[in-house]
């Protein structure tokens, strides 16, 4: 029903138009994660859109992570947390997007002096201050990431401004990082984290770091993360030279 009110309309962008009425479903889990979209062809029968552009937003929903495709069997809202590599998204943006309400527990939010590693991981002087954010993330009640973060205290003068989003919190202060880089490697996840993350000792999980930079060039996030392995796929686009 929501998507008959909102996507119908014949203009050149309809199918940028029925991305956003389909995310809007997923959002709303008036499909649930696991569950099969209604066909192409029942689609564009029903709301009167050529196949071209239902196929073209399906597509790009894909692309996005928030569908899924199975050969001879059909599109699925995705069940699994399917995170594009390329997408400078914040753990709160992913999980919305899925019509899951983020949240986070912290075991420390403070301002202190630079460590040595952290100096060099933020490019900062010796001596300078830092915000620390060490805390689990959560999707509702379930555990999903151990994340720790450093900010320049330049760029956040006091961690409790975080309440659940870093990136929201660093936007107030148009900090928010627009280019980042990554890397992500397999673990295995130690008695504690798995504790923390509900898992047995010894699980698969993914750790992550990210510098994260502004405009200029200054690095504003220096972060370390340990995902869920039975959860989270990233994916990434890949193209010959
Ligand atoms: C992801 C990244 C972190 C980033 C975080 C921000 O989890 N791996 O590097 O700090 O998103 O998310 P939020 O704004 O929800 O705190």
């Amino acid at each position: 029903r929501r998507l008959s009110r909102d996507a119908t309309t014949h203009q050149p962008l309809a199918y940028l138009r029925l991305r956003r009425a389909i995310r809007n479903v997923i959002q709303h889990r008036d499909i649930e994660p696991g569950q099969t979209l209604p066909s192409e062809r029942d689609l564009s029968q029903a709301l009167g859109l050529s196949r071209v552009t239902v196929r073209k937003a399906i597509a790009g929903l894909v692309e996005e992570g928030l569908l899924t495709q199975r050969h001879g069997a059909g599109t699925f809202v995705a069940e699994r947390i399917i995170k594009p590599m390329s997408r400078l998204t914040s753990f709160t943006e992913d999980l919305r997007a899925r019509g899951l309400h983020p949240r986070s527990e912290f075991f420390e939010r403070s301002v202190g002096e630079v460590t040595p590693e952290e100096s060099m991981a933020l490019n900062l002087s010796p001596g300078v201050l830092v915000a620390r954010l060490h805390r689990v993330r959560y999707a509702e009640d379930e555990p999903l990431a151990i994340e720790r973060s450093v900010v320049p205290a330049s760029v956040l003068p006091d961690p409790h401004e975080v309440h659940d989003s870093l990136y929201e919190a660093l936007e107030k202060y148009d900090c928010r990082p627009v280019r980042a880089l990554q890397r992500l490697r397999a673990v295995l996840l130690g008695a504690r984290q798995a504790r923390l993350l509900h898992v047995s000792a010894g699980s698969a999980g993914l750790h992550i770091e990210r510098r994260g930079f502004l405009d200029d060039g200054r690095v504003v996030e220096f972060t370390t993360s340990w995902y869920r392995g039975d959860i989270y796929d990233f994916v990434a686009e890949l193209q010959t030279d």
